[in-house]
Formats: C-alpha cells, sequence, structure tokens
C-alpha cells in the first residue's frame, strides 16, 4: 500500500475533538520499549477561543484499568503514563477525554502494545548460515551469473525456515524480530508487514532495533512455518566509499533473530524462537547489497519454501547458532522504512536490441519493479540507475563513484515474471534496462519510492510555479534522504548521516515531516558515537571517516536536539541530549580556551560547497561555537539546571564578544566580507546593535555587487532569506528566491531538476556536468531554503520563547512574484493554516490557529485602520486582542479558532 506522502487533514467536528493519538509519538505502536510512555494527542475545533479545560487519560489491560490519570487541568496535549511500570509483551488500550471551556467533554481511544522489556525474555538465539562448514562465498552458479567485481565478493542472502506445530487455536501472536544485516519474515508462505530494509541502520556496536508484527491472522492450530530471508544490508555489506576489504563494518556474516509469541484461549502460550532448529540454504537471491544491487536467479526459485507442507528439497541444513547475547537488541522507536509511493514509468526510450532506457521522470530513492514476458529460462536483464543522462540519452553513471547501483534478473522462462529487489535501494530516476525480451513498454515498469514512513506535517504552495517547484524538489529532497537515518545522499558510494547535512535541514524537514523519533532516533547513536574527551563524529552512524570535531557539523550535537525540542516541546529529548551537548560544548572550550575556534577543527570543510568565495573559517567556527553554547545554556534553563545555565550563558556571551572583537571591525564588517560571514553572527545574534545594521548593509552590498546572486554554501545558505527578511531586505530574499541565473535555486529547476542538487554547479550551461568526485543530483543541504516557505512565505512561525508552536507568530510576507501563498502544519497542539492573497488593492489573510493555542498575527496592510475580520472591525472582537500598528502591518493577538482578515494592500 502506498499513499504517495500527501498531508492528510484533521475531521471535520462540531466541537473539541482529539484526533490522533500517540503512544511514544507512533499511531498504535506494537512492541515499544517504555515502561511508561508517553501519551499525545492533537485537538480540532470549530469553535474560536475554545481550548482543552482538562483531561484524562485511563490506561487498561485485558478491560482492566491500570492507571487514571483523572480530570488534569492542563493544557499539555501528551502525558506520561502516571501508573505502575507497564507489564511487558501486554496489548493495552487508552481511553482520552477532553474538557471544553463549556464544561463538555469528548473522547477517543487508542491501543498500544508492549515489547520485550527484559533481556531474559528473549528466548530465542542468535542465528547465521554455519560456516564452519561451508566456504564464506558461494561459487557463481553458472556463467550468466552476473557480478561485477565488486560484488564478486558478496554472501548470497540466506533462506531460513522453522516448521512448528501450535498445540490450541491462536488468539494473538505477535514476532519480535532482527537482524544483524537486513530481513524480510514469511508466515506460512506470506509477507509480515510491509516494513522494508528492517531493521534500519543504528549504530549496532550499540544497539540494533527488533521490529514487532502481529501475526495472528497468518498462524493457526496445527502446522505452521516462519521463514526469513537474510541480506547483507549496513552490517556487513558496502556502506559508504570503503573497499569490501574495509568493509563488514560491523561484523563478516548476516545473522537473524526472531521470536514468536503465541497466546491460546486457554491462557497459555507458544513461544518459538531462532534456535538450530531452524533450518537453511541460499535461494535465487545470489546478492544483495544497498550500494551494488541485487542479483536473482529465477530458475533456483524455493517454490513455497516458507509454507506448511512444503517437501524440503535439497541444501536446506541446520542453521548455527550465534550465542545469546541480546545486551545490543532494543524495541524500534521510530516509523521503518517502507515502500511510500508507486511512480508508474513516463517514457521509455528504446537505445538498441533488447536495451532501454526509462524514465520516471522523478529523481527517487527506491528501486523498480519490472515485467518481463516471453523470457527464456537463463535469459538474463540487468537494470543500471542513474539519476541524469548523458547527452546522448544514455544513463550517466560516473557520479556513483563505486556504487554499481546494478541489479541483475536472471529469467525462470515462465510466461510472466516479475522482478522487484528486496534488499537495496537506489537513488535513481532513470533506469537502464538491458537484455530485456521483447518490447518494453511504460505499462511494464514501476517506480517504487522507499523512505522511512515519517507522517507527513506540512504542505506548501504559492501562486508561483516555480516556487513550488522549488518546494517539491526540497520534498523529494527529504523523502529521497530519509531512509533509516538522514543521509547526505542516496545514490553515490556515501549514503551516510553527514552531520551538517543534517542539522541545516532539520528546520525544512520538520515543517514537512514529523520527524520527531526519526532524529531522536538518531541523536541517541550521535551521543554513543561521541570520543571520551566529547568531540562528535562527522557522520552518525560513526563510520568511515575518523574525522570528528567539525564546526557545523559536529554541531548537531546541540541544534538538533534543540531543534527537536522547540519543534515538538518534549522535553525528554532535552534530558537525553543534554550530557552529549554539554560534553560537545566542553570538548570545543578546552581545545579553545581564547574562544576563537581555532584548534580541534576536525575535518573543518567551512562553508562546504560555496560559490567563487572563501568564508573565512575561524568565523564559521567560532559562530557555531557561540550557538552551540547558546544552546546548551537554553537546554540547562529548560531542564532547571541553574548554575550550567548562567555557565554556559556567560560561555556564549564571552564568545560572541571575543568574535566581534577579533572579526568584526567598527563598520561592521565581518573578516572575509562573505555573505555566510554575514549571515551566521546575524542569524546567531552576535553583534551588538549598532552593528547588526551596519552588517547587514555589507551583505546588502556584496549581494547588489553581484547583481543579487547567492553565494552560499551549506552552512550559510538556510539563512539568506530569513536573514534577509529579518533585517527589512524582503525584496532582496525574494529576488535570491525566483533567481534562476546561476547560480541559484532555480537555476537547477530551469534545467530540470526535480531535486535538489549538492551543488550549484551540478550541471551548467558552460561545464555540462560538474566534478564527478562529488555531484550528487540529490542532496537536501542547499535545499533548506524551504524553512523559509513556511516560516516566512507563509508565516508559520512561533514566538521565540514557544515551544511546540504553543504561542504562535503567523506573519506571512506578501511579496515578489507571489500573489498568493497558504501553508497548513500540524503541531503537537493541532493544525495550523495560513492563506494570504494580494488582488486588487487588497491583501486576504485567512489563519487556522489550533484549540490551546495562541497567536501573534501581522495582518500586512498600507493602512493599519482598515484591517477588518470577517467583514468586521478587528476592535471589539472578543478574541482579537489588538496590539497596534507596526511597519506596514496591524499585529493582533488572537485565540485559537479561524480568522479571515482583509485589508487595504
Ligand atoms: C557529503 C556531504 C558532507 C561532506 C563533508 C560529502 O562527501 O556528501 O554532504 O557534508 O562530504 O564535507
Amino acid at each position: 500500500m502506498t499513499t504517495g506522502w500527501v498531508l492528510t487533514d484533521p475531521p471535520t467536528v462540531p466541537a473539541l475533538t482529539p484526533y490522533d493519538l500517540r503512544c511514544e509519538h507512533l499511531a498504535e505502536p506494537l512492541g515499544i520499549g517504555s515502561a511508561r510512555p508517553r501519551l499525545s494527542w492533537r485537538l480540532a475545533s470549530p469553535v474560536r477561543g475554545d481550548r482543552q479545560e482538562a483531561f484524562r487519560v485511563r490506561v487498561e489491560r485485558d478491560g482492566v484499568q491500570v492507571w487514571d490519570s483523572g480530570w488534569r487541568s492542563e493544557q499539555a496535549t501528551s502525558v506520561d503514563h502516571g501508573g505502575a511500570p507497564l507489564t511487558s509483551l501486554t496489548d493495552y488500550t487508552w481511553h482520552l477525554e477532553v474538557r471544553d471551556a463549556a464544561g463538555a467533554a469528548t473522547g477517543a481511544s487508542a491501543t498500544f502494545a508492549t515489547g520485550i522489556f527484559h533481556p531474559g525474555e528473549w528466548q530465542a538465539r542468535w542465528i547465521e548460515h554455519d560456516y564452519e562448514t561451508e566456504p564464506p562465498f558461494e561459487p557463481p552458479v553458472d556463467k550468466v551469473e552476473p557480478r561485477s567485481e565488486r560484488s564478486a565478493t558478496l554472501a548470497a542472502p540466506r533462506y531460513l525456515r522453522r516448521s512448528f506445530d501450535l498445540p490450541a487455536p491462536v488468539v494473538r501472536a505477535r514476532v519480535y524480530a532482527t537482524a544483524h544485516g537486513l530481513y524480510q519474515l514469511n508466515a506460512n508462505g506470506r509477507r509480515v508487514g510491509a516494513d522494508e530494509l528492517t531493521p534500519g541502520w543504528t549504530d549496532y556496536r550499540y544497539r540494533v532495533a527488533y521490529q514487532t508484527y502481529d501475526v495472528t491472522d497468518l498462524l493457526h492450530e496445527g502446522e505452521n512455518v516462519l521463514g526469513a530471508v537474510l541480506a547483507e544490508g549496513w552490517w556487513s555489506g558496502y556502506v559508504g566509499w570503503d573497499t569490501r576489504s574495509q568493509a563488514h563494518h560491523y561484523g563478516k556474516r548476516p545473522r537473524l533473530l526472531a521470536q514468536l509469541v503465541v497466546d491460546h484461549p486457554d491462557g497459555t502460550r507458544t513461544v518459538i524462537g531462532t534456535d538450530a532448529g531452524w533450518l537453511e540454504r541460499t535461494g535465487p537471491l545470489r546478492f544483495a547489497d544497498l550500494l551494488m544491487g541485487e542479483s536473482y536467479d529465477a530458475r533456483l526459485e524455493l517454490g513455497d519454501w516458507s509454507s506448511p507442507g512444503h517437501v524440503l528439497g535439497q541444501g536446506w541444513e541446520r542453521a548455527g547458532e550465534a550465542g545469546a547475547d541480546v545486551s545490543t537488541v532494543v524495541a524500534a522507536s521510530t516509523e521503518p522504512v517502507r515502500v511510500m509511493e508507486d511512480l508508474p514509468a513516463v517514457s521509455v526510450d528504446r537505445r538498441g536490441p533488447g536495451r532501454y532506457v526509462v524514465d520516471l521522470g522523478q529523481n527517487v530513492a527506491g528501486r523498480i519493479r519490472l515485467r518481463i514476458r516471453g523470457a527464456a529460462a537463463g535469459d538474463r536483464i540487468r537494470l543500471r540507475h542513474a539519476e541524469m543522462l548523458e547527452s546522448d540519452g544514455e544513463v550517466y553513471t560516473a557520479n556513483l563513484r563505486t556504487a554499481d547501483a546494478t541489479d541483475y534478473y536472471v529469467s525462470a522462462g515462465a510466461d510472466e515474471e516479475t522482478f522487484e529487489p528486496a534488499f537495496t535501494v537506489h537513488g535513481f530516476r532513470y533506469v537502464e534496462v538491458d537484455g530485456y525480451p521483447g518490447d518494453l513498454t511504460t505499462a511494464d515498469v514501476t517506480g517504487r519510492v522507499l523512505h522511512s514512513d515519517t507522517p507527513v506535517a506540512g504542505r506548501f504552495e504559492c501562486s508561483d510555479p516555480g516556487v513550488n517547484r522549488l518546494l517539491g524538489n526540497i520534498r523529494w529532497g527529504q523523502r529521497g534522504n530519509f531512509v533509516s537515518v538522514p543521509t547526505d545522499c542516496p545514490q553515490r558510494d556515501e549514503r551516510l548521516g553527514w552531520t551538517a547535512d543534517a542539522q541545516i535541514f532539520l528546520p525544512t524537514a520538520a515543517y514537512q515531516a514529523d520527524v520527531q523519533t526519526f532524529f531522536a532516533n538518531w541523536l541517541e547513536d550521535l551521543a554513543v558515537a561521541q570520543t571520551p574527551d566529547g568531540a562528535v563524529p562527522d557522520v552518525i552512524p560513526h563510520l568511515i571517516t575518523g574525522r570528528h570535531g567539525t564546526p557545523a557539523w559536529s554541531d548537531a550535537a546541540t541544534i538538533v536536539p534543540w531543534t527537536l525540542y522547540r519543534s515538538y516541546g518534549d522535553e525528554r529529548v532535552l534530558r537525553q541530549a543534554w550530557p552529549s551537548m554539554r560534553r560537545w560544548v566542553d570538548f570545543v572550550h578546552t581545545a579553545n580556551p581564547g574562544l576563537i575556534w581555532r584548534n580541534r577543527t576536525g575535518g573543518h570543510y567551512g562553508d562546504w560547497l560555496q560559490v567563487g568565495v572563501c568564508t573565512d573559517r575561524d568565523v564559521l567556527a567560532t559562530a557555531y561555537f557561540a550557538r552551540s553554547a547558546e544552546l546548551t545554556a537554553a537546554t540547562a534553563r529548560v531542564l532547571g539546571l541553574r548554575d550550567e545555565a548562567a555557565a554556559y550563558g556567560e560561555l556564549r556571551d564571552r564568545i560572541a564578544a571575543a568574535f566581534v572583537a577579533e572579526f568584526v571591525d567598527a563598520e561592521g564588517k565581518v573578516r572575509g566580507d562573505t555573505q555566510t560571514g554575514y549571515l551566521l553572527p546575524l542569524a546567531f545574534g552576535l553583534l551588538p546593535e549598532d552593528l547588526e545594521q551596519e552588517a547587514v548593509k555589507h551583505l546588502v552590498a556584496d549581494l547588489e555587487r553581484r547583481d543579487r546572486s547567492l553565494t552560499t554554501g551549506f552552512a550559510g545558505v538556510a539563512l539568506l532569506c530569513p536573514v534577509l527578511a529579518g533585517y527589512g531586505q524582503l525584496e532582496l530574499a525574494y529576488d535570491l528566491l525566483h533567481d534562476d541565473r546561476y547560480p541559484s535555486w532555480g537555476y537547477s529547476i530551469r534545467h530540470g531538476a526535480t531535486t535538489i542538487w549538492e551543488r550549484w554547479d551540478g550541471w551548467t550551461e558552460e561545464q555540462g556536468f560538474g566534478p564527478v568526485a562529488m555531484n550528487s543530483f540529490n542532496h537536501y543541504s542547499l535545499g533548506s531554503v524551504g524553512e523559509w516557505l513556511y516560516s516566512g512565505v507563509a508565516g508559520i512561525d512561533q514566538a521565540p520563547s514557544s515551544v511546540a508552536f504553543r504561542d504562535l507568530v503567523i506573519r506571512p510576507r506578501p511579496g515578489g512574484r507571489l500573489d498568493w501563498a497558504q501553508a497548513a502544519y500540524d503541531t503537537p497542539s493541532g493544525r495550523v493554516t495560513t492563506r494570504w492573497e494580494v488582488a486588487d488593492g487588497t491583501v486576504k489573510l485567512d489563519v487556522g490557529v489550533p484549540p490551546g493555542t495562541t497567536a501573534t498575527v501581522h495582518v500586512p496592510t498600507a493602512d493599519p485602520t482598515s484591517v477588518r475580520e470577517s467583514d468586521r472591525p478587528v476592535a471589539g472582537q472578543e478574541e482579537i486582542d489588538v496590539l497596534g500598528p507596526a511597519d506596514g502591518v496591524l499585529v493582533c493577538r488572537v485565540a485559537s479558532g479561524r480568522y479571515r482578515f482583509a485589508a487595504d494592500a
């Protein structure tokens, strides 16, 4: 099932109503790892000024209440389970009631289930192919088995099965499973769940997540079979640019761990775990690797191998047991990767006999489903994936570096066959199909889009198609790179969790999707990877590069938890991250007692991929040092750590002063005189007021000198539009947004981009393709302007002291080529919406504010006295508090509800 990743609307309701109930921020999760989970909900109401006066949560198990919060008069839309710690392996239902101002109550219910809490509850043992009795790598089956030199080193995936009898009917059956490697489960011949690339990527040295699936409907009394396919994945396959000899990052052999727990009507339980009772062998999958691709020989299919009654052929042997150490096994805490959308092919270009280039029309992360008709047994089809075409129409694969991104299928000779890889993912828009029998048509090819199933949270549209395309490309950049962890790119031999890319894009990502658990999960890997002296590696999960402690990269340690807290309001993320945050700032401080960050700068990439300028590295580093100290101080304040808050706050002020003393002259010129050099201190508030305006002038002068052209790289680009707009340079911000000359966002769009390119010169009219050593066409960092589309153009933001958007600031910015813009965003309280439109001398502004929150609305107008709401004067309206005119706007404070402002433009 695929969703297309669209925003679902809240329910239309007659009165205050809770919806979207979550447990541990997940919808009806099975197998949560916490005995005191957080329960949360959103609210909808058509009534102005509506708010939840009180709520009550009751948690029950088998109809027996285990906790009653009682009525609580709090505004919160989340609460931690406050009863006795929950029991493992148990289903719970929770009932929520909310009461509005008038005392009327409505309710909603949801379920969740706990997972395995105690290591002792794992009866299963890790199992693997018994390499003691077998050579580790299988020789090719015959000469047609296609392998590149690199894929030749990959071991064939294993097929595992266990037949067992259930003595009684099944009331409830759950399977808890994970792998060192990648796994897919079957039960009685049917696929279990729809998750892909499980167990996902975590720092396997410390933790590997188990997934929980309900298999009640797949099992029955009598003989049953559990089956699994096990591939290498991040565990022992290729990740990053390492050669195979350096690979096997976490281990050499894939392993499976699975435990089935079946409840019978009489209250008894049957537990079946992986152990030496399982059988295993190779099958049609000859190799499967995230970077190299997959090879499937349909002639070797095993029939109904995971069904009861299957007569075992030769080749099945006992699985080897590989220990029972489950100390690193933890419950999955974030949404899995799934097939999120199917894209039909838009064109097929015949390039030669049996050779075609197919265009999906969109650069994605995923794979192809191919229909094959009329092939003879042994016919071999090769699929090569590419983001771009050469000028002669052939696929451009040079930028993939050592990633083969090539799948193979060997036909069994059936009338019709379907091939879809299972354990790989490619970043591509085009696929070359070679060796296809007969005529390939668009109907034979489907693009299957894969990414983490983070719930969509936002939507933005405006009157300018170019800006909409930009937002679309940013969205696709997010989808292509949120694959279990936030990656830099999905295509070449990298796909790593580069920390700067993640922190720079997070504010944009959080407007588009609920990425709370996605990043909280990643932060756990960040904390464990910190060096003993506190440095944060450049890529998380930590792998490949020995570099750590890089300005703007390692600062993800403070920026990511703080941004999550600000967006979602769950203090737990700060509590968990606090030691890591302070250790990081202390690391930089210890190495740089003079407060200018020059020492221990790790890989120091500066303003990565800036154009034509070189922002001073000490300027960039020191600005980030101040920022990290500030966020650490802010975190200490939230956590009630007074002394630490004072100490880090004071440190931040001293760094800011040192920054000014060292880098800023009396005219407000920042050393290096580059756009990013100004943007950083302005965005981070490092300059005294008098120098601020001067710095803005220099920034504007630089832009004007360059005919309003940007020079920013990863670190500066997100700040351009917000800083310019924030300092009265809105039209300049819009000029950059609309620009389509090189370098600009519009340039790539004019040349057909469907995702954000890694570099401004990914492809240019003069040079063609940019430097092949590093030229991804799906890198989200330069797309971090997306945040401003939501917060600036559509105007959905929150007050500096607000968290979880409880104190909204609605400040849309009509301008540029736009006649209208609109956005919707799901805050933790509920949906906020804005829509503005300028036509015939009138500006209209529609605002929807979720229950229990307030909004400061800046109504744009040339004449504040002309502002009306729902055709009535604003003054005197009960839910509107007019704060007064300011700089082209009338500022009003409104309670929750829907408001329709109109004024003279
Ligand atoms: C990655 C970047 C990353 C950078 C560090 C590149 O290879 O793709 O996105 O942040 O290295 O300089």
